[in-house]
């Protein structure tokens, strides 16, 4: 039978995961086959030279699909089947103040964990929500596969005040981290592992992880997580990949000492933040953070290869890369579209999966996912350890979306203070305030 092609829009056209994500595109065509790509962002300029590049690169390779690049809703949302959304609201200039902020009294700043996580998760609400009004005013039948951070913050407020909107959050950190477990493993593909996991967005446990004929592989990579984290035998032997930075080198590394917490399971990289942000401090630049390094070389080295192609009129000999850990976007997007039953891990309503666990938290488990969207594999009680910190955790993201519904200082106040990054209600207060006075073009008015 032959499959239906596809409309896609790209919200966030200018983000510096579009090449990636087109390119991760065109390698799948003959399984997700796309009559037309549609680009929207709210900057021109900066989308533009992302677009002129692409164009090309969609002309020299499929030029059947239609390109059209816009800042226009009606017009990027208008028959469509499909909006991936990846916005980063306030882009990086707002993001290397949530990281500098915090540390200026002592405190990590994190895109999406902890007080960083905070300031954006309150720009992220209203540019994720208008996306899902656009898609449901032009496209009443389209899915939002939204992976625009913070994914928890962003996911609890569509839970909550979108209720009924057809928009499935996920994340990619899980996906590579199997992807480096396959590798540990010596196997050829993350895709040859079964796995069990549950937990909020970058804050989850795996719990059983096994090959497709039922083996447990757990031990051997439990035995390799202790000793070296989920850094590859090519990275021990110094022979890794040259584009992960030592940034996230470190953090790969980092999950030998958050292992041993619960050695039965294997942790989230994202945990360090929450159980040693101290370790964290101590290593972070206040004069230069993550922002600066994205900025330096991820934001640099895409759109210098962007306006080059564009440039030369051709991207026969581009260097752009395909983002390979992108193709769960693809899994997902084929399930919806083709009912493909395809087991992924997402976040969604906990109604009940996890047993003892408050039903209305959004929670990262498996899920199988078909045409009418994902349903929820239960996982049963989880020990005490990991509920306490999940309550703690889901309190802060839960208050935050209060605090923006709301416009209300004493929830955001409340929200920082519960986080377990921030020592105590001063420091909260003072990096709130802080916050509140670089936000105020984003944030809805605190009373
Ligand atoms: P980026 O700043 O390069 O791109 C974001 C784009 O969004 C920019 O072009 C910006 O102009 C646009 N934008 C901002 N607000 C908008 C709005 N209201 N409407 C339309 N467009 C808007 O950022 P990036 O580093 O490429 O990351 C993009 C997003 O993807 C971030 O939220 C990032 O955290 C997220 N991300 C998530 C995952 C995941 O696994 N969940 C993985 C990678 C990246
Ligand atoms: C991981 C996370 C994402 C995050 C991304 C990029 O993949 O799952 O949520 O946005 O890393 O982080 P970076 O610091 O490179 O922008
Ligand atoms: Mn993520």
């Amino acid at each position: 039978m032959e499959l239906k092609k596809q409309s896609i829009a790209i919200a966030g056209g200018g983000s510096t995961f579009t090449p990636g994500i087109i390119m991760m595109l065109l390698e799948n065509l003959e399984i997700f086959p796309i009559r037309q790509i549609k680009f929207y962002d709210n900057d021109p300029e900066r989308q533009k030279q992302i677009a002129d590049a692409c164009e090309i690169i969609l002309k020299e390779r499929a030029p059947e699909i239609t390109f059209v690049a816009t800042t226009d809703p009606e017009t990027a949302f208008t028959d469509i089947d499909f909006v991936m959304a990846h916005i980063r609201v306030g882009k990086y200039a707002m993001r290397e103040k949530d990281e500098k902020i915090p540390l200026k009294y002592g405190v990590i700043g994190q895109e999406t964990c902890g007080p960083g996580g905070i300031a954006y998760g309150m720009r992220s609400i209203g540019g994720v929500l208008e996306l899902v009004d656009y898609m449901e005013q032009y496209s009443p039948d389209a899915w939002m596969l939204n992976y625009s951070n913070p994914a928890a913050i962003v996911a609890e407020a569509t839970r909550k005040l979108r209720p009924n909107s057809k928009i499935i959050n996920i994340c990619d950190m899980p996906v590579g981290i199997e992807h480096r477990m396959a590798e540990i493993l010596g196997m050829k593909s993350r895709k040859e592992l079964s796995i069990r996991y549950y937990g909020l967005n970058h804050f989850g446990w795996w719990t059983d992880i096994r090959d497709k004929d039922g083996n447990d592989l757990m031990p051997a990579i439990q035995k390799h997580v202790k000793e070296h984290g989920y850094l590859t035998p090519a990275e021990l032997e110094g022979k890794g990949n040259e584009e992960v930075e030592a940034s996230w080198v470190h953090t790969f590394g980092k999950a030998k000492e958050v292992y041993p917490l619960d050695p039965k399971t294997l942790p989230n990289t994202y945990l360090k933040y929450y159980l040693f942000p101290q370790d964290e401090v101590e290593k972070a630049n206040p004069e230069y953070t993550r922002a600066n390094e994205v900025m330096d070389h991820r934001e640099k080295m895409v759109f210098g290869e962007c306006n080059r192609i564009a440039q030369l009129g051709t991207a026969v000999n581009s260097e752009l890369e395909t983002d390979d850990h992108a193709s769960y976007i693809v899994d997902l997007a084929r399930a919806i579209a083709y009912n493909t039953k395809e087991r992924m891990l997402l976040i969604v309503p906990n109604n009940g999966a996890i047993s003892n666990f408050d039903p209305t938290a959004m929670v990262e488990i498996p899920c199988i996912v078909g045409s009418n969207g994902p349903e929820p594999l239960v996982q049963g009680e989880i020990p005490r350890f990991q509920k306490g910190l999940m309550e703690q955790q889901v309190a802060v993201e839960k208050l935050v979306v209060e605090a923006w519904e709301e416009g209300s200082y004493q929830k955001l106040w409340q929200a920082l203070t519960v986080s377990r990054i921030v020592p105590n209600a001063r420091v909260a207060k003072n990096i709130l305030d802080d916050f509140i006075a670089v936000n105020t073009e984003f944030w809805p008015t605190l009373n």
